[in-house]
């Protein structure tokens, strides 16, 4: 078994080496921006299929902009970076790799400008992070989603996920799988770690990046995919209220996938079971990311199929 790697100060290093100071500003004050991205394993054609990289380094990079983290390495690098590293790992399953641009200095003081930083990645097993299967039961959150004039969602800050982490807990707290924010003028915004949709009238609705979401990669996804499939999408604001009169709800991201919900504080939908347009885009989004629907290979990067890895 190969010993499990990370890409860390500009090297390909064992995991447990890739270590921070306690000292560096990213873990005192929050100060970096994370991705992340799904390799997915098909076991049939013995290939790990890297979903829609590009976009992912390109999002890390722009969100890095808003943070002033300067990324001294190209798309083409980073992605190489990537690519090499889930090779060097050898899972022979579904992974989960994280990159994480950060403030590695180790001063005192909260501030983005003068103070040094750096690009990391690690790598991890993980097959489902929601029951994607069965679905989930979710309820609206008393905690309302940062404001971008606060810290931008958009933006995937470290330090921004204790929002996330604070409405999550309370969630599972109070028996249910998953947490729905409403923004600071209480319109729904999205999950602690997925985007959602509400389907109406056999059209997806979603929120805009406005009601301060992030801009999910899935979430395009499901929607080109919803479109394929005839159906209509569009991206406006969401009454809460429109939660429980919904036909369907599913959330979307790169850790849960495309994953349907079942009720809204306890309110069934689809009589508590996957509603069957969740469930078409669900199986299609499915073939799609393990390479068995040629007409999506552009969002695929397999890494076994003809890689070398870099000294
Ligand atoms: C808060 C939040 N919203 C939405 C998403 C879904 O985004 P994506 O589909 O790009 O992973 C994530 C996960 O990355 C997230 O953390």
């Amino acid at each position: 078994m190969p010993t499990p790697t990370a890409f860390f100060q500009g090297d390909f290093v064992p995991l447990e080496q890739a270590q921070i100071p306690v000292t560096t500003h990213a873990f005192n004050y929050g100060t970096a921006v994370f991705e992340g991205i799904r390799g997915n394993w098909n076991g049939e054609q013995n290939e790990l299929y890297l979903f829609r990289l590009r976009e992912h380094i390109q999002r890390l990079r722009q969100n890095a902009k808003i943070l002033r983290i300067g990324i001294r390495y190209s798309d083409e690098e980073l992605i190489r970076i990537v690519t090499d590293l889930a090779l060097r790992n050898d899972y022979r399953e579904d992974v989960y790799i994280r990159p994480i641009a950060y403030k590695s200095q180790s001063v005192i003081g909260p501030r983005l400008h003068n103070v040094e930083d750096d690009v990391l990645f690690y790598l991890i097993p993980l097959g489902a992070y929601l029951d994607s299967d069965s679905g989930i039961t979710c309820t609206v959150s008393s905690w309302r989603r940062v404001d971008d004039n606060m810290i931008p969602a958009r933006a995937k800050v470290a330090g921004l996920y204790v929002n996330n982490s604070l409405a999550k807990t309370e969630a599972q707290q109070n028996g249910f799988d998953e947490a729905i924010l409403l923004n600071h003028d209480g319109h729904v915004s999205e999950g602690s770690g997925e985007n959602i949709i509400i389907v109406r009238g056999g059209k997806l609705i979603s929120p805009p990046p406005a009601d301060n979401i992030l801009e999910g990669i899935t979430l395009d996804t499901a929607f080109e995919i919803a479109r394929s499939l005839g159906y209509e999408t569009e991206q406006r604001t969401i009454d809460r209220t429109e939660l429980y009169i919904a036909d369907e709800i599913f959330m979307t991201g790169t850790a849960a996938h495309v994953t349907p919900v079942l009720s809204v504080d306890r309110v069934p939908l689809n009589e508590g079971k996957p509603g069957p347009i969740t469930t078409a885009i669900q199986r299609h989004f499915f073939e799609a990311i393990t390479g068995r629907l040629p007409q999506y290979a552009s969002w695929l990067t397999p890494v076994y199929a003809g890689a070398a890895v870099t000294a």
